[in-house]
């Protein structure tokens, strides 16, 4: 099976924890066929709110409403994918960064369910560059200092986020403790979001396989 069937076979699989209301929906390529099969069962669930313009879009074009997070309550259920995962469900994400809304809306939901195909299952998070968005003046000072925190930060040059931010790419980390690691970037000032989700795991991993799909929780 091709890396994209994994996913499909994932975001297929999380359907069955849409149990109606508001949804919160990620951003990526899993995401995406997730977004397509939510089509199929739009009239189960009132609409979403969406990780980042892409997704908006995407679910707009099936029809799905999209709802601004400020006008409506917490979420139960946000589904999502990530570019690394440890077996405490602990994530690194924001390859397509757009990690500052995931967090957020992950932040506002009661369930947060990931979906990816079985290569982003990792023993220790960090081969995967770990995306910082950053304010665009401070992006020398925050470099600096992720230097300091044993990484190597390379610029995603021509990339601006959804919130007009910068994103660093942190090379070369072996991350053994992603809580006290995403702490210490969250105190660096400058820094909007770090990518490692450790505080806030996910509750529910989903993995694509070509065994057929397995879930963590
Ligand atoms: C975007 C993300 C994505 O969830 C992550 O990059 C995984 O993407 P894909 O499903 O395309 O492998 O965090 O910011």
């Amino acid at each position: 099976m091709t890396q994209d069937e994994l996913k499909k076979q994932a975001a297929e699989a999380a359907l069955a924890y849409v149990q109606g209301g508001i949804i919160g929906v990620g951003t990526g390529s899993t995401v995406n066929h997730f977004i397509d099969y939510l089509a199929r069962i739009k009239g189960r669930f009132e609409g979403a709110v969406s990780s980042s313009d892409v997704s908006s879009e995407r679910l707009k074009s099936h029809g799905i409403e999209v709802f601004d997070l400020n006008s409506v309550g917490d979420l139960s259920l946000y589904v999502d994918g990530a570019d690394e995962a440890n077996g405490r469900l602990q994530l690194i994400k924001g390859g397509g960064g757009a990690l500052t809304r995931e967090k957020i809306v992950a932040a506002a939901s009661e369930t947060f369910v990931c979906i990816a195909d079985e290569s982003k299952r990792v023993d220790v998070l960090g081969a995967f560059p770990l995306p910082v968005e950053v304010i665009p003046m401070a992006r020398s000072y925050v470099a600096r200092q992720l230097v300091k925190l044993g990484g190597t930060p390379v610029w995603r040059e021509g990339f601006v986020t959804d919130n007009g931010n910068a994103i660093l790419d942190i090379q070369g980390l072996e991350i053994q403790d992603p809580m006290a690691l995403e702490q210490q970037i969250n105190n660096i000032a400058g820094v909007v979001t770090v990518g490692l989700f450790a505080l806030r795991r996910a509750d529910m991993l989903i993995l694509g396989s070509p065994n057929g799909v397995k879930t963590y929780e």
